[in-house]
């Protein structure tokens, strides 16, 4: 691993990682990081969207709505899925579309970024841009949808918390469970 010279480099997953998780669970922060110690390609499948689309996910979400984003979130999801191993951080609804799900479970090992909820709210306050937050009491939006989320979130291959620890921990914490996952280490 490139973070630590010292230690034993875990086995290479055999598949794509997917990470899923709410807003503010630090998918991207932590998908980066992992992508960089695995040595595999990274991609943010909100950037990639806004790649497609010329314009911000704040645009599309006020230009086409919502069911429209997630039709295009789809599609990006499936065809980034398609090539070469990568770890793919997905928005916090992505996971939740019984079609992508059914993708990613075929294609990719899952890992849902747990945290709670004062965690989530804190991280979300940083930035402005996220359409569902807008115009509503973001703490009882979240509650709401991590309630209605978490069993979907679950469904992945791997639970991993978030809320605490440095994105490095986090990231050690996520090649330890994928070595224990491959039968690599003591478990
Ligand atoms: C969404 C999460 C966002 C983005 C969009 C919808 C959601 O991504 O895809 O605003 O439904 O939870 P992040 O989880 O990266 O903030």
């Amino acid at each position: 691993m490139s973070g630590d010279p010292g230690a034993a480099r875990p086995a290479a997953p055999p598949r794509s990682i997917v990470l899923v998780g709410m807003m503010g669970a630090g998918k991207t922060a932590i998908g980066r990081r992992l992508a960089r110690d695995l040595d595999w390609p990274f991609a943010d499948a909100d950037a990639e969207i806004e790649l497609a689309a010329g314009t911000s996910i704040a645009n599309i979400f006020a230009e086409i709505g919502e069911a429209a984003f997630r039709e295009s979130e789809h599609h990006v999801i499936a065809r980034l899925l398609e090539g070469p191993k990568r770890v793919l951080a997905l928005g916090g609804g992505g996971f939740v579309d019984p079609r992508t799900r059914v993708l990613v479970k075929e294609r990719a090992i899952s890992i849902w970024l747990s945290a709670d909820l004062d965690v989530l709210v804190r991280r979300t306050s940083r930035r402005n841009d996220r359409p569902l937050l807008q115009g509503v009491d973001p703490r009882a939006r979240l509650a709401a949808l991590l309630e209605a989320r978490a069993p979907i979130y679950a469904e992945a291959d791997l639970i991993v918390d978030s809320s605490r620890g440095s994105v490095r921990s986090v990231v050690a914490e996520i090649l330890a469970q994928l070595d224990r996952r491959a039968g690599g280490g003591a478990a």
